[in-house]
């Protein structure tokens, strides 16, 4: 499988992404990074791990996401990519783009989804009290920080957590899933059933 990692900022779900498929049997391949910012640190990282990289400067569409998704379709297949992987892209897409590529767009999201979707999930756990926290991987619909959930990863909230704090060690938890959850997609191991993600011969 051809895969494309969309980034926005520090890239570090990226690396971990790009490491695993370094792996001789990981079952896809890191074709290209996509950027919609230039000055996203994680560009400089997959340069170094000898991925291509791309830019696609999202600021200039402005509220036009139309036109910045007709932009990265184009890339896409151009590069022939099969799958999407999101890791920390900071930019929504439209239903159409999100219908397209359904069943085979994946994100990471810091909590336990369904709970804590949207910006600062951390802190929002936090807020709430909660004693556990974690990530999420799933395929993404239309609706922000939600889809058929793929893999989790728990974590405990300690009392003297900042946002910060907890933050880093949801994150430990996202470079070991995320990698785990492309795995399977990849190598066509998960099925939906209906809104849920199923082992393919189960
Ligand atoms: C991660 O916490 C990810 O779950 C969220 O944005 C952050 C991106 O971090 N969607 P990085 O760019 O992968 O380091």
């Amino acid at each position: 499988r051809r895969v494309a990692i969309l980034i926005s900022g520090r890239g570090s779900n990226m690396s971990a992404l790009i490491e695993a498929a370094s792996e001789v049997d990981f079952p896809a391949e890191i074709v290209v990074v996509i950027s919609n910012r230039s000055d996203a640190l994680g560009l400089e990282k997959a340069r170094t791990s000898g991925i291509p990289t791309l830019t696609i400067e999202s600021k200039p569409f402005g509220k036009d996401r139309a036109a910045f998704e007709a932009v990265l379709q184009t890339t896409l297949d151009q590069h022939k990519i099969d799958l999407i992987c999101l890791a920390g892209f900071m930019r929504l897409f439209t239903a159409g783009f999100v219908q397209r590529w359904y069943g085979r767009m994946l994100n990471i999201h810091p909590s336990l989804l369904p709970s804590f979707p949207g910006l600062e999930p951390q802190a929002q756990a936090l807020r709430a009290g909660v004693k556990i926290s974690g990530a999420t991987v799933h395929f993404v619909i239309p609706e922000t920080d939600a889809g058929p959930i793929l893999m989790q990863g728990a974590v405990a909230v300690r009392d003297d957590d900042t946002p910060e704090t907890l933050a880093a060690r949801i994150l430990a938890v996202e470079h070991r899933i995320y990698p785990e959850a492309l795995r399977l997609v990849a190598a066509d191991q998960i099925r939906l059933d209906g809104d849920i993600c199923k082992a393919a011969g189960g």
